[in-house]
């Protein structure tokens, strides 16, 4: 059975229990706007209406979700924020520190969260020792996706290193493709540049840059070489990819025009939607020279103080409802990611699933597993728009040097911290 008609069987049978007798709203922030994001959210929209709560959308557009995270912003000034808000990483503290997000430690305490996840994903959730937010999945960032049949008909290989990258995307230019399918956002520059540290700098340098903010690694030859093969990289981007939106990017490969993409697994989603199946129509391969580690990227739903007791209740549902099996199960398989839960069952997820599963858990157990620094688990939204800042006045520029651009990337982090 296909995943949105088990939902609807779910959803027919929730909705033959008795409503509760508190039933309420929630207003849910968020930023999946793409054809296959939406059908993400819609499961959890569903889940929560079967429970006999009234679901408000809340979806301000634009991916990478700086502009949801604005609208946030003067929501919560004038008093009035939504009861959730999907907020990521170490901006939860901050959200926290304002004294505005709700305790979720009743419904964590009886659903057993401490159980079910990760140290290092439950520590990010709570404030002050006290869930304030509730995890939905677990992103990969450092992700290349393949369209095999344009690959095939540019005589291109898959690759595996850098150099294989460069090879596969002259071929593919040779043969008149687009040989990377890019959108130039700051937020989508961030991501390949962010890719790029991983391959290039390892692990440890990755962590060194963005966790630790080192300035010798910032500033040292390696951040250099990352420079310079993003200016290399520019040379095989069309001409359109200003302003792109990344589903837009996403579908020149699932039409056969471009090659590659470097984007997180929510390209999945597009694909997904496009009623294509991985390992066959496309392909996930680790970013060249990644292979083994594991950039995350974990969306997560912030909870506000509410003051009326049922939309309180719908609140609890809502965070209840999301790290169920079903519920983790359903949206993840639209999504592109894969479960928080680290004892879902994934045999009715597809290959690109099962791996990224099999390579999270694989790089937990040393340090191959990494916060992505371009979605918000590094470091705080500060460091990150000044990263974006940097590399993307770089990215733009034909005549940008490298050294220079290390130095101010530098500069840029240390004007914030
Ligand atoms: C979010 C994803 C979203 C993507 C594109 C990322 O930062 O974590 O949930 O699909 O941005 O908007």
């Amino acid at each position: 059975m296909k995943a949105i008609s088990r939902l609807t069987a779910a959803i027919s049978i929730a909705s033959l229990l008795p409503l509760s007798a508190l039933a309420g709203q929630v207003e849910v922030l968020h930023w999946w706007t793409s054809g296959g994001e939406k059908r993400a959210a819609d499961t959890l929209q569903k889940l929560v209406e079967a429970k006999g709560h009234t679901w408000k959308d809340f979806a301000v557009a634009g991916g990478g979700g700086e502009a949801a995270m604005t609208v946030l912003k003067t929501r919560a000034v004038s008093g009035n924020p939504p009861a959730a808000a999907q907020i990521k990483g170490p901006d939860i503290q901050e959200w926290g520190e304002l004294g505005l997000l709700a305790d979720l430690d009743d419904v964590a305490k009886a659903a057993e969260w401490d159980k079910l996840l990760p140290k290092q994903v439950a520590d990010i959730m709570k404030y002050d020792g006290s869930y304030v937010a509730v995890p939905i999945n677990v992103h990969r960032v450092n992700w290349l996706w393949i369209n095999p049949e344009v690959f095939k008909k540019a005589g291109a290989t898959p690759p595996t290193t850098l150099e294989e990258f460069f090879a596969a995307a002259d071929k593919l230019k040779a043969a008149g493709f687009i040989p990377l399918a890019h959108g130039g956002q700051p937020w989508q520059d961030g991501t390949v540049f962010e890719d790029l540290v991983f391959a290039i700098l390892g692990a440890d340098g990755y962590h060194k840059a963005f966790v630790e903010q080192d300035k010798a690694t910032l500033t040292g030859d390696k951040m250099v070489e990352v420079f310079a093969t993003l200016k290399k990289l520019h040379g095989y981007i069309d001409a359109d990819a200003a302003g792109r939106d990344w589903n837009s990017a996403t579908a020149l490969l699932i039409n056969g025009k471009a090659g590659m993409q470097i984007m997180g697994d929510w390209a999945k989603s597009e694909w997904s939607a496009a009623n294509k199946v991985a390992g066959q129509d496309y392909q996930c391969l680790p970013f060249p020279g990644t292979q083994g580690s594991f950039a995350y990227n974990i969306d997560s739903l912030a909870m506000f103080k509410l003051a009326d007791a049922e939309n309180r209740k719908a609140q609890e549902d809502l965070a209840r409802t999301v790290l169920e099996p079903e519920f983790q199960q359903f949206f993840n398989q639209n999504k592109g990611s894969i479960p928080v839960r680290q004892d879902q069952d994934m045999s009715q997820f597809d290959s690109c699933a099962q791996q990224s599963m099999r390579d999270f858990k694989e790089a937990a157990k040393g340090n191959g597993l990494q916060p992505s620094l371009a979605h918000g688990m590094a470091a705080s939204s500060y460091v990150q728009g000044a990263v974006f800042d940097v590399v993307t006045n770089f990215f733009n520029d034909p005549d940008a040097d490298p050294k220079k651009a290390a130095q101010q990337l530098a500069a840029a982090i240390q004007a914030v911290q």
